[in-house]
């Protein structure tokens, strides 16, 4: 079987790769030359846990390649997997020209069947788009060649998207007819080998259930957050109070952790468009429009702190920022809640002293030389006068406190993720402040 897959990004180059892993060859192709240069020689652009290894032993195989030729990768290809970007417009809609070049590509060139597949996440309606799209490049070379349209959201997460696409909790496909259908079935069968669902639906309510995920994980980030303000004036801990009502099966536990505002590449864009969506259709998304308010809010929690505790005074204090990128194990800093941090600390007059284990390299492109980069964590405190965690990657977890208290100016460090033992930071001689708790 042999596939294509439009976009080389962190949701394009995992899938290329996986389906490849089980057999599939694919063709992966993008518009950024040097993004295919440097993945042709088995060098994998973006940070992802095992990404690099299984590409390159899939190259070696002869089952995975990059080109930026669509018209050549497209021969014999059962499926087109459209995985490019779509950032979010100037009003807050998902920008679409990226996912309507390639279906138009795909009209100029397709010479048989295909299935034209759309990953990216997009609005409801795109689908028809792309279909129109495709139909008017063809009536235009004068030919009829019969394709399908599908949506297939991707699911996965940075930092372990490998393992979420190889083992996936749920596939969603949104399909018209059993020709496409039986194509996506016969993909992902290597993947539902451990009995987890693929839901069949139809291509609106596949386009909508990416939108409505996102937006029901990021409400329970900023009800945690906004539970968690609540405790500090009320002299609770939300990390108990996590506890008690996680319990509860109706609840759960999980994503209910307390921090900084919630960033990444997707769920404020995909809570933005989907604002935008309703109100195409003249409807207001009541609580979605809180949680991206709340949000807004919380990103400033960290810095208040900061700032009440220097007394309204940062001209020329040295913070050190452990953690980048917006979540651990990933060098993806779109709308970092550490970025939008530092930027407000420099606005301040602050020196940065930032560290990061895999996101240094992403964060010179935007901050260039406004912060100064430390080659360890240790580094970035050097007579500091403070420290701040923003992302809780693992190596941050069980710092040398005493080294600490010994090379800082000031003794005081501010954890954004509640990764700490306040009694023991204290211990350690050091003023500490998180979020939600005493
Ligand atoms: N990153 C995630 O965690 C994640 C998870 C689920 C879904 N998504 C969605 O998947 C989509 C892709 O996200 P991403 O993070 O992989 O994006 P990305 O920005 O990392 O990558 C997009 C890639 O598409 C390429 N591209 C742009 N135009 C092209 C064209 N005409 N032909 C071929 N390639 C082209 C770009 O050069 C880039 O390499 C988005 O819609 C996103 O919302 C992302």
């Amino acid at each position: 079987m042999k596939i294509v897959v439009a976009g080389t990004g962190y949701v394009g180059l995992v899938t290329g790769t996986c389906f490849a892993e089980t057999g599939v060859t694919v063709t992966c192709v993008d518009i950024d030359k040097e993004k295919i240069k440097l993945l042709q020689e088995g060098k994998t652009p973006l940070y992802e846990p095992g990404l690099e290894p299984m590409m390159k032993r899939n190259i070696e195989k002869g089952r995975l390649s990059f080109t930026t030729d669509l018209e050549k990768s497209l021969e014999g290809s059962e499926a087109i997997f459209i995985a490019v970007g779509t950032p979010p417009g100037e009003d807050g809609s998902a920008d679409l020209q990226h996912v309507l070049k390639v279906a138009s590509e795909i009209g100029k060139n397709i010479k048989s069947y295909v299935v034209v597949v759309i990953k990216s996440t997009v609005p409801v309606g795109t689908s028809e788009k792309v279909r129109k799209i495709i139909r008017e490049e063809l009536e235009k070379r004068g030919v009829d060649i019969p394709f399908d349209m599908a949506s297939n959201p991707e699911f996965l997460k940075e930092g372990s998207a490998v393992e979420d696409f190889l083992r996936p909790e749920r596939i969603v496909i949104g399909t018209e007819n059993e020709r496409a259908a039986e194509i996506m079935s016969r993909l992902y069968k290597p993947f539902v080998l451990n009995n987890h669902p693929i839901y069949y639906m139809d291509i609106p309510s596949a386009e909508l259930t990416k939108y409505a995920a996102n937006a029901m994980l990021a409400t329970r980030i900023s009800f945690i957050n906004e539970i968690a303000n609540l405790c500090e004036l009320l002299g609770a801990d939300i990390n108990q109070v996590r506890k008690g009502i996680g319990s509860d099966s109706r609840i759960g536990n999980k994503f209910l952790y307390p921090g900084p505002g919630y960033g990444g590449s997707c769920f404020p864009k995909d809570v933005k468009a989907l604002i935008r969506t309703a109100a195409e259709k003249g409807y207001e998304m009541k609580v979605i429009a809180a949680v991206e308010k709340a949000n807004e809010y919380q990103k400033n929690v960290l810095f208040f702190k900061i700032r009440n505790h220097f007394n309204n005074n940062l001209k020329g204090r040295t913070i050190g920022i452990w953690g980048l990128s917006f979540k651990p194990h990933t060098d993806d800093i779109r709308e970092s809640p550490s970025i939008y941090l530092i930027e407000k600390l420099l606005q301040e007059g602050a020196i940065v002293k930032a560290y990061d284990p895999a996101a240094m390299e992403e964060t010179k492109k935007v901050l260039g030389n406004r912060v100064k980069y430390a080659s360890d964590q240790y580094e970035a405190v050097i007579k500091a006068d403070a420290l701040v965690l923003v992302t809780e990657w693992p190596e941050f977890r069980l710092p040398d406190l005493k080294k600490m208290a010994e090379t800082m100016r000031g003794k005081v460090i501010f954890d954004g993720r509640n990764i700490y033992d306040p009694l023991e930071v204290r211990k350690a001689g050091f003023t500490y402040y998180s979020i939600g708790r005493k």
